[in-house]
């Protein structure tokens, strides 16, 4: 049985005031957070202080990064590495965010070398794959999301054990822009995703890695999208940064 994970992105929003508050105010109901697992993904400059004040005020939620550098060290001015986030307590990290892939033209392969630097240091990665709009109505998702997933992820098949990491299928129209993807297209894509892990890594790998879903999710339609067989949990955006919406969402009806 694959734990559900609901993890917010907080891209780049958050101040150690407004974390403060957030940490304040998000509950989960003690049975619900023993079956399943609550991250936040912030900024690296809240990551110290959600440690501290929060690992004891709410220590349902567990924190990741949302970037990292896949070298151990050196001359990489403004870059963090794998071994700077671990001091900090995160213990996941998103790599692949098509906001990354579109503005810091990021590829598969600099996904692959962050993913295995992460994996090398213990971080859980939270891979993330998507189609833009055009390529959604030129009708080539699994194709791109296919290829996404071979070389960001399936690369490392042989070397790697995966069976650990997260993935996160993110629509890239449904972003941000309210429009989520119906059920059943995302449920569709992440069975696809599976399949593809299974081919190519096996089934035990397919059957344990986490396949989340990110896109508009919010409370309104969080219990739909959560009925799909193949939809592991939710990587959030905007609706993780009010923590009423995001208790309501971890909090999501079986
Ligand atoms: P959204 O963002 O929930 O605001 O659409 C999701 C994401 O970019 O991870």
């Amino acid at each position: 049985m694959r734990k559900p994970f609901m993890a917010g992105n907080w891209k780049m929003n958050g101040t150690k005031s407004t974390a403060k508050e957030f940490i304040d105010n998000f509950s989960l109901s003690a049975e619900l957070a023993e079956k399943r697992q609550v991250v936040i993904c912030m900024p690296f400059t809240l990551l110290p202080f959600w440690s501290e004040y929060g690992g004891e005020k709410n220590p349902v939620i567990e924190i990741g990064a949302e970037n990292v550098y896949p070298e151990p060290k050196g001359a990489y001015t403004g870059e963090i590495s794998v071994d700077m986030l671990k001091d900090t307590g995160a213990a996941y990290c998103i790599i692949g965010h098509s906001e990354r892939r579109e503005y810091f033209s990021e590829s598969d392969e600099f996904v692959n070398r962050k993913m295995n630097a992460l994996l090398d240091g213990g971080i859980v990665p939270i891979v993330c794959v998507g189609e833009t709009l055009e390529e959604r109505e030129k009708g080539i998702t699994q194709q791109v999301v296919g290829k996404q997933i071979a070389q960001s992820v399936i690369a490392s098949a042989g070397e790697k054990d995966l069976s650990g990491i997260v993935v996160a299928y993110e629509p890239i129209w449904a972003i941000g822009t309210g429009k989520t993807a119906t059920s059943e297209q995302a449920e569709e894509v992440c069975a696809f995703i599976r399949s593809e892990l299974d081919r190519c890594i096996s089934t035990a790998a397919a059957d344990s890695i986490r396949i989340l879903y990110g896109g508009s999710m919010k409370p309104a339609n969080v219990d739909e999208l959560m009925s799909k067989p193949n939809i592991d949990g939710g990587l959030v955006g905007g609706a993780s940064l009010n923590a009423a919406d995001f208790s309501r969402i971890a909090a999501f009806e079986e």
